[in-house]
């Protein structure tokens, strides 16, 4: 039985792209061989992977003079390979939440960074227009404060994007972003690869990093310098197949709305449950709610999982509960939850 899975990342992936995995695993394309176990040189994994960008292309209207590649080192690695790769002397961070300030750890082992925003991470603080540096960077949804950012809004420089657990959720603005990426391990497929989608232009093929790290030399080698994560690319491809068969990105953006919708009308229904993020700020993707009785909360957690609604436990930091709402997360599950808490609330408080 699946049961109802509401974890941060890695997350659960849409049914039907596991079941044609699990088709494919021993015999994909008559072959007589997994997709794994072929070298990536050969055609048939190549044209995975140019579908792969493809899709990516049609569902976000990735406009031609970006290059869109794939990554390996996770998104972390990019708080330093982005720097490396802009070559740049001096960044701007917008500070929303835990992600953020990986990022200017990342970004001071390169360069002068300042920033706008602390904690405690409840709001996006004001942003005024910002010029003078190399690049504006953000973080779009904060996976474990659970913050999203609506709009950057217009600068005088280059904006460069985490959207690791938010991507393909809603579209994006390209006028207003030169590079966003993402792990690909919440709504795109499994840990082990990244995307970075990237202005061409502001690229550099003699950027000081390794050539495997280097944007503008994989953008130009398709994503292939050297062995690709091919089985991680692979399931990305079906996932994105799955997006476009469901309506794309304004279908999963309709989805992501209306399930946290029910869930902050939820919490903010109770005494009981809480969450502090202001409403303009609140996540769609990641929903931390706190217990009003700390006490409750091995309670909650065991009789949730009881209930097949797992993976609820909130970060350390922040404590309480979360709920991340992705892409594939079925129907029910957010009614099912809400129901639970509802019970719960009524039986224990
Ligand atoms: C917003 C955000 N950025 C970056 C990361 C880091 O990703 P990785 O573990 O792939 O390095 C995460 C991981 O959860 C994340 O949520």
């Amino acid at each position: 039985m699946r049961t109802f899975n509401f974890s941060a990342g890695p997350a659960g992936l849409p049914l039907p792209v596991l079941e044609s995995a699990q088709a494919e695993l021993l015999d994909w394309q008559g072959l007589g061989t997994s997709v794994m176990e072929i070298s990536h040189r050969d055609p048939r994994v190549i044209a995975v992977f140019e579908s792969a960008e493809q899709r990516i292309r049609d569902l976000l209207a990735v406009p031609d003079d970006y290059a869109v590649i794939f990554l390996q080192g996770g998104a972390s690695a990019l708080f330093d390979l982005i720097p490396q790769n802009l070559m740049a002397s001096s960044i701007h961070v917008l500070n929303t939440g835990a992600w953020s300030e990986k990022a200017i750890k990342g970004a001071q082992r390169h360069a002068q960074v300042t920033t706008t925003g602390a904690a405690p991470y409840v709001d996006v603080a004001p942003l005024a227009p910002v010029s003078g540096v190399d690049y504006l960077h953000y973080c779009h949804n904060e996976t474990i404060h659970g913050v999203r950012v609506g709009d950057i809004g217009s600068h005088d420089v280059p904006v460069v994007c985490d959207a690791s657990s938010s991507i393909f959720s809603e579209a994006i603005d390209w006028a207003k972003h030169d590079l966003v990426y993402a792990g690909a391990q919440k709504n795109l497929g499994p840990s082990g690869v990244c995307l970075v989608i990237a202005k061409r232009d502001r690229l550099h093929s003699d950027a000081p990093v390794a050539p495997v790290f280097n944007f503008a030399n994989q953008a130009a080698n398709g994503s292939m310098v050297n062995t690709p994560p091919v089985f991680a690319v692979y399931l990305i491809e079906k996932v994105l197949g799955w997006i476009a068969d469901n309506g794309g990105v304004a279908a999963m953006d309709r989805a992501a709305q209306a399930r946290s919708g029910a869930l902050y009308a939820a919490i903010d229904a109770s005494d009981f449950y809480s969450n502090p993020v202001a409403e303009a700020a609140r996540s769609r993707m990641n929903v931390p709610f706190l217990l009003a009785n700390d006490q409750l909360n091995a309670d909650f957690v065991r009789d949730s999982e009881a209930e097949g609604l797992m993976f609820l436990k909130g970060h350390r930091s922040v404590g309480g509960m979360r709920a991340s709402l992705y892409n594939a997360l079925p129907d029910g599950a957010t009614d099912a939850l809400i129901q639970f808490m509802q019970h719960f609330e009524a039986t224990r408080a």
